[in-house]
C-alpha cells in the first residue's frame, strides 16, 4: 500500500509544513512504506489541488499541512469524498479547532477554562476593548497557526498596530486577556495524553512566537514539565477534555497557559501539529521512548483503524 504525504499548501505556515512533510516522508520510507510526496501548490506542480490528488495512486494520506485548507477541514473533506483514509481529525473537528473564536465560545459554554476575550469581524473597537479589558493583551487572527500575526500589546498604540496586523491574516480577530504564566503543550495520540512540555522562551521573546518556535535555539523546553503529579494529571485531563469536546481524533496538540494562582487556561487545539526538528510532538514522544519514525508510523496506522 502507498502512503501519500501531503505537505506544502499555501497558508502562511507553508515553510513549516515543507519541513514537517519532508521529515515524515523520510521516516515512513525508513519503515519500509512506499511513499508519494505531494507538495500541494508546489511551484513545479499543478495549482489545482483536487487534480493533483486525483492524479496520484495512494491508499492512505498523511496530512502534514499546517493552517489554511490543510488544517481547517477542506483537504480532509476532499479525501473523505475520494474515499481515502487520512491521519487526524474529521473535516468538522478540524474546522472547529482552526477557528479560535468559535472554539473559545464553545469552551466557555462548556465551562472549559479559556482566557476572557473579545472578538471582531473586521474593524475592532479600541474603546470597547479598553473598557472591557486591561493591558497587557494578546491580539490574534482567528484562524492562523505558528503564532503568525499574533502580538502581545501593552498600550493603545500597540493595540491599534496589532489589530491592523492580525487583520492582514484573517477578517476575524480576537483580543485575549494575557495569562501571566508559563505555557504548556500536551501531545495527544490515539486519545492518550503524552507528558506535557513546559515552554520557556528566552528574555528576548515576549511570547513563544514564530521565531522562538522555529528559528531561535534559546527556547527552553521543560520535560518533565516541572509540575507536581497532581497538577500534571489535571493538565492532561483538561487537555483531553478540550480535545475531545471538539470531536478531535487520531492526534493533535493542546496549548495551555497556567497563571500565577495555578489555574490552567486552554488556548487552542492544533489538529495538524508541527513535526519539524524543533517541534513539540516528536519531543514528547521521544520522552516516552517513541522515536520519530515509530511516532509517524503510529499516527499513520491509527488512520487505518
Ligand atoms: N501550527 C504549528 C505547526 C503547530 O501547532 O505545531
Ligand atoms: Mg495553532
Amino acid at each position: 500500500s502507498v502512503i501519500a504525504v501531503i505537505y506544502g499548501g499555501r497558508s502562511a505556515e507553508r515553510e513549516v509544513s515543507l519541513e514537517s512533510g519532508t521529515m515524515i516522508s523520510k521516516a515512513l520510507r525508513s519503515k519500509g512504506y512506499q511513499v508519494v510526496d505531494v507538495d500541494l501548490y508546489g511551484v513545479e506542480q499543478a495549482a489545482d489541488p483536487i487534480a493533483q490528488l486525483q492524479s496520484i495512486e495512494f491508499d492512505l494520506a498523511f496530512i502534514a499541512l499546517h493552517g489554511g485548507e490543510g488544517e481547517d477541514g477542506r483537504v480532509q473533506a476532499l479525501l473523505e469524498m475520494m474515499g481515502k483514509p487520512y491521519t487526524g481529525s474529521s473535516p468538522l473537528a478540524c474546522g472547529f479547532a482552526m477557528d479560535k473564536v468559535l472554539t473559545k465560545r464553545f469552551w466557555r459554554g462548556l465551562g472549559i477554562p479559556t482566557p476572557a476575550y473579545l472578538s471582531f469581524s473586521g474593524e475592532a473597537s479600541v474603546t470597547e476593548i479598553e473598557q472591557a479589558m486591561s493591558y497587557p493583551l494578546i491580539v490574534k487572527p482567528s484562524r492562523e497557526g505558528s503564532t503568525i500575526g499574533i502580538n502581545k500589546v501593552a498600550n493603545q498604540a500597540e493595540l491599534e498596530a496589532a489589530l491592523q496586523q492580525a487583520l492582514e491574516y484573517d477578517s476575524d480577530v480576537l483580543v485575549e486577556e494575557f495569562v501571566n504564566g508559563p505555557e504548556f503543550t500536551i501531545t495527544i495520540i490515539d486519545d492518550e495524553a503524552y507528558p506535557p512540555i513546559g515552554l520557556q522562551p528566552s528574555e528576548d521573546h515576549k511570547l513563544y512566537d514564530y521565531e522562538a518556535k522555529y528559528l531561535a535555539d534559546d527556547t527552553q523546553y521543560l520535560l518533565p514539565c516541572g509540575l507536581n503529579d497532581v497538577d500534571e494529571a489535571e493538565l492532561k485531563r483538561l487537555s483531553l477534555e478540550a480535545y475531545r469536546s471538539l470531536g478531535c481524533h487520531g492526534w493533535g496538540r493542546v496549548d495551555v497557559m497556567r497563571d500565577q494562582q495555578g489555574q490552567f487556561w486552554v488556548l487552542e487545539v492544533n489538529t495538524a501539529p508541527g513535526m519539524t526538528s524543533h517541534s513539540l510532538v516528536p519531543m514528547a514522544a521521544a520522552h516516552v521512548g517513541l522515536d520519530y519514525a515509530a511516532l509517524v508510523e503510529k499516527i499513520a496506522l491509527q488512520a487505518w483503524s
